[in-house]
């Protein structure tokens, strides 16, 4: 029997301004993580674990994932999620798929299928075979910051200050949210998984990060989770590039502090949680803020 450990995340970005916000997202993780530690603690495997914590983290409306997903730059929702079986080496994924409610259980679907990682127009034919019921993402507060978001690019169009295109909007808090679990279960097996609703106004037919191997990853060495901007985190190839480490003699510690370092000088914007062989747990950010908190045996540690 291995001593099983669980982090997860809610988002990584600049520190919350809102006092009651802070207090809902800890009172969510909190919780998320306690049933999660009750499952584990009682033998679920860290698939399972992964899953269920991925859907429960979907469904709280405080997070960029699921319900409460940020909005694209033509007003639609579009989610991506990912989930990896570190025993099985085996990583399954779905990207920009629309009014479903949980893009993870999509993505655990497709771990048993032939082709396992589907875009936008694959996601939507799953969607219709796995009968999921059409779903409206959106909460009140997305839709205040997309419209707020559609003036500012109006006003900077019409002062004709060098205007930001969909694709170039500054980092904000918009995409922050991200969330992700990563697990190390009694048998030792790990597992992550990660879902987001993306960047917040990107253009159509972006692809995050969290839907790849460098936002989602996890072998028998260990499982990452990321969050941030999707783009820093694809180029830092964050969480494979974190295993290896790993793989190749690091401590988890000094896996992810290393490349959290890395990642600092390229002025990137991201952040990490992991778990590894060891029971070890870890994260790193190069942002103000990380929304995370991990467990393991009695120690219940917080990233905030
Ligand atoms: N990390 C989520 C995204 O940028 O899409």
């Amino acid at each position: 029997m291995k001593n099983p450990t669980i982090v997860i995340h809610g988002g990584a970005g600049r520190a919350l301004s809102d006092k009651t916000r802070e207090k809902f997202v800890r009172e969510a993780l909190s919780s998320i993580i306690e049933r999660l530690w009750q499952g584990l603690s009682a033998g679920a495997g860290a698939m399972e674990i992964a899953r269920q914590g991925c859907i429960a983290l979907e469904d709280c409306e405080h997070f960029n994932a699921g319900l409460g997903s940020a909005i694209q730059s033509d007003g639609q929702v579009r989610m991506s999620a990912s989930i990896m079986d570190g025993t099985r080496q085996s990583f399954s994924g779905i990207i920009n798929v629309e009014r479903v409610q949980n893009p993870t259980v999509m993505a655990v679907h497709l771990q048993q299928a032939r082709d396992r990682v589907l875009d936008g127009v694959g996601a939507v034919r799953l969607a219709r075979e796995m009968r999921l019921p059409l779903f409206d993402a959106v909460v009140p507060r997305r839709l205040e910051e997309w419209i707020r978001q559609g003036r500012k690019e109006r006003s900077d169009d019409q002062a004709q200050v060098s205007a930001p295109s969909s694709t170039e909007v500054g980092p904000d808090d918009r995409g922050s949210g991200t969330v992700g679990v990563v697990v190390r279960d009694f048998t030792g097996a790990l597992a992550a998984s990660t879902s987001t609703g993306g960047r917040g106004f990107e253009r159509v037919g972006r692809v995050s990060d969290s839907a790849t191997v460098a936002g989602n990853y996890a072998t028998e060495y260990g499982a990452v989770s990321c969050t941030g901007i999707g783009e820093d985190i694809t180029d830092e190839a964050l969480a494979a590039r974190i295993i290896v480490r790993v793989q190749d003699g690091m401590t988890l510690d000094e896996a992810v502090g290393a490349s959290i370092e890395e990642a600092r000088q390229r002025e990137r914007r991201l952040a990490a949680i992991a778990v590894d062989h060891r029971g070890q747990m870890s994260w790193g950010k190069t942002t103000e803020l990380l929304l995370a908190v991990g467990r393991t045996g009695d120690e219940e540690r917080w990233a905030f």
